[in-house]
């Protein structure tokens, strides 16, 4: 089977409070986009990496990596679910074949990682995702930031990318998704859709996603320890 990686790359990171969207902040000398790509290079295991970046902007145009050969550029689309399918559209993959599809807000995940993922899954016939059991107590919240109940943190579990699934199960399910008007906010949510239960397998807590202007600080940090 080949394997593909898709990175949508087309949000305008509001939260980061920058100028510019989070994956054109430069980290330690790189776009926070081109750490993410170079990751995904370096495991030298896709035959091809998508990704989507919105037209709204032109800050994709000066980043010379995006011409790499094993590189494609989509337009993506409203919501980050519009830009995965986006990217699904152009791959010419067989229904069998994976798709990891990683944000570009998280430049810090470790070859590691993405070896384990593919390790632990590829005699699977869905797929699964990269995730870290939950440390934090997590609080159901409603009106006037009044607690309305505390969640069994033993079965929690923060759903990190990559997420591997199946190219036609993943486009079947970010589909179906679509058809019923769903914000999907990752692909393992979009499978379940279709009845299946992806797996999760454990990630380290460095692969962090940039959301939070202090997440530059710690990004640098990971990034100048990253050795292998
Ligand atoms: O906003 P958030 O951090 O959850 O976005 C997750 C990922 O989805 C980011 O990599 C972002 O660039 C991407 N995205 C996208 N298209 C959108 C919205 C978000 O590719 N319309």
């Amino acid at each position: 089977k080949n394997y593909y990686a898709v990175v949508p790359a087309a949000g305008v990171g509001k939260r980061v409070g920058a100028a510019k969207p989070k994956q054109y902040i430069e980290i330690n000398g790189q776009t926070v986009l081109e750490h993410t790509l170079n990751a995904l290079l370096k495991a030298q295991l896709f035959s091809e990496i998508i990704v989507a970046v919105s037209a709204a902007d032109s800050h994709w145009q000066q980043i010379a990596l995006l011409q790499h050969p094993q590189i494609r550029v989509v337009e993506g689309g409203q919501e980050r679910s519009d830009s995965v399918l986006a990217a699904l559209t152009v791959l010419q993959a067989e229904p069998e074949d994976w798709v990891l599809v990683h944000d570009v807000a998280r430049p810090c995940i470790a070859e590691k990682s993405i070896h384990k993922l593919i390790a632990c899954l590829k005699n699977d016939e869905v797929g699964g995702i990269l995730a870290l059991p939950i440390s934090d107590t997590v609080k159901q919240v409603g009106e006037a930031q009044a607690i309305n109940s505390t969640l069994d943190r033993s079965q929690l579990w923060s759903a990190q990318t990559p997420q591997m699934f199946r190219y036609q199960l993943l486009q079947q399910g970010l589909q179906q998704g679509l058809a019923q008007g769903l914000v999907i906010t990752d692909e393992a949510s979009a499978i379940e859709l279709l009845g299946f239960k992806p797996k999760v397998v454990e990630g380290l807590a460095s692969n962090i996603k940039i959301t939070r202007p202090e997440d530059l600080t710690l990004a640098a940090f990971y990034l100048s320890q990253i050795t292998e």
